[in-house]
């Protein structure tokens, strides 16, 4: 298939078959960082082939940690808890916010000065929401309005702080327990809307003095951290475009295998079986912490979604691939309380609406969701991905349910979190 400027994605006859699901996006960010400032080797199996993931590791190499990636496995010699070195450049994390949020709250602890940097869309996404809790560390951060990158860090010794989350998202959370890995005392941050728990669940498999449940975490500083072996699970926002398609498409039966199915991030799947979704879960043993198990998905009539509240950090990922899914219910969909979306790698209420009406949807659009009436069906068209991977990705689902063609602008974008993406519909896409 030919990924360049454009690409057409023809409507499906049918899906069938298995696919594996290629390793969460959010987990080898975190095993690759923590494994950098634990000690001995951190072994991580199944690392997400992103570019995202790949900014993260290039800038810990920059702060001299010692990487090998062969295939989909990666090796880090962690460094311990003080053994980053001043980087001889800046820091790039490309298009990735998870690499600017996460790597200054670990950068916040290290006495010297380094700059991050990332492509034009993560340059203009908030950073406000970790400078502040970093400077209440003790941290020394100055960013381009005092809110974007380039952001620069002068760490040094931190007290710990209780933190209460102004908005929900895991990336504040998690800059807040890295940070608190190295400060004086006992850091809390309080999290009155779930969101996913990855850090917590890593610092623990890496030995850290971690107590997390019900909104409430609390992490002791300056203990060292022990690098082990992980085997990444699948990444269901991935698994998500896929199983949307099967459930569209006409005689469609698809097996996923080895999704990650962290309760934190799996309200995509409880949702779509609250609304009549044949889908079938099945839980296997935990790898590093995480559930993880196999889904099988078949075509489904589906009623309608209002979702709202703290469905929201849930499924925030999947929001642009629920609302394509939105005009095939009965009774359409509702998102609100989704302001969030506004930050993303696009505006992606904007990009949503503007793709669906070009591919002939009635949408309604609101400051934080949209209006999705049901039975619509999608003709043919062109859309933009607006650089953003997850709406090139929802689009081509799009094309597989539409009555016609759709041709994505700008489909490369994809690589951001799954390069393999159109490689991977074409094993179990059929369209006679
Ligand atoms: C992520 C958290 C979410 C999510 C992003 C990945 C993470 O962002 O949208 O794709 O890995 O922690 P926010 O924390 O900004 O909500």
């Amino acid at each position: 298939m030919n990924h360049a400027e454009r690409l057409e994605i023809a409507p499906a006859a049918r899906i069938q078959g298995a696919v594996r699901v290629p390793g969460d996006k959010s987990i080898s960010h975190r095993l690759a960082m923590i494994g950098a400032i634990a000690e001995g080797t951190t072994v991580i199996h199944n690392f997400a082939a992103s570019q995202d993931c790949q900014s993260t590791l290039e800038c810990l190499e920059q702060l001299r940690t010692p990487i090998l990636h062969t295939g989909s496995t990666v090796l880090v010699e962690g460094r311990g808890l003080e053994g980053f070195e001043v980087p001889r450049r800046q820091l790039n994390a490309g298009n990735s916010g998870t690499t600017a949020r996460l790597l200054s709250g670990i950068l916040a602890g290290f006495p010297f000065e380094s700059t991050l940097v990332g492509d034009d869309s993560l340059s203009r996404r908030p950073m406000k929401r970790i400078i502040d809790p970093l400077r209440r560390f003790g941290a020394i951060v100055e960013a381009r309005d005092d809110n974007y990158l380039p952001l620069t860090i002068r760490g040094g010794p931190l007290s710990a702080i209780s933190f209460t989350m102004p908005t929900a998202s895991a990336q504040v959370k998690s800059a807040v327990l890295l940070a608190g890995l190295q400060a004086a005392g006992v850091s809390k941050v309080h999290e009155p809307v779930a969101t996913r728990n990855h850090t917590e669940i890593a610092l623990s498999e890496f030995g850290a003095h971690i107590h997390f449940d019900a909104g409430e975490i609390k992490v002791e500083g300056r203990k060292p951290l022990q690098g082990k072996e992980f085997a990444v699970p699948g990444d269901l926002s991935s698994a998500a475009f896929l199983i949307a398609a099967a459930l569209c498409v006409p005689d469609s039966k698809l097996r996923l295998t080895g999704v990650g199915l962290n309760p934190t991030r799996s309200g995509f799947l409880s949702l779509l079986q609250q609304t009549g979704a044949r889908i079938l879960i099945s839980q296997l043993a935990p790898t590093g912490g995480e559930p993880i198990g196999e889904i099988t998905v078949e075509t489904s009539e589906l009623s309608g979604m209002d979702i709202g509240g703290s469905w929201i950090p849930n499924v925030i990922d999947e929001i642009p691939i629920l609302a394509i899914l939105g005009t095939r219910t009965r009774q359409g969909i509702r998102i609100h309380d989704a302001a969030e979306l506004r930050k993303k790698e696009s505006d992606r209420i904007r990009a949503v609406a503007t793709n669906l009406q070009r591919l002939g949807a009635q949408v309604q659009e609101f400051p934080d969701g949209l209006l999705i009436p049901g039975n619509q069906t999608l003709r043919g068209g062109t859309v933009d991905s607006f650089g953003d991977h997850r709406i090139a990705m929802a689009f081509s689902v799009a094309g597989l349910i539409a009555v016609e063609p759709v041709t994505i602008q700008d489909p490369s974008c994809v690589r951001i979190s799954f390069p393999g993406f159109f490689e991977w519909l074409d094993e179990v896409v059929y369209r006679d």
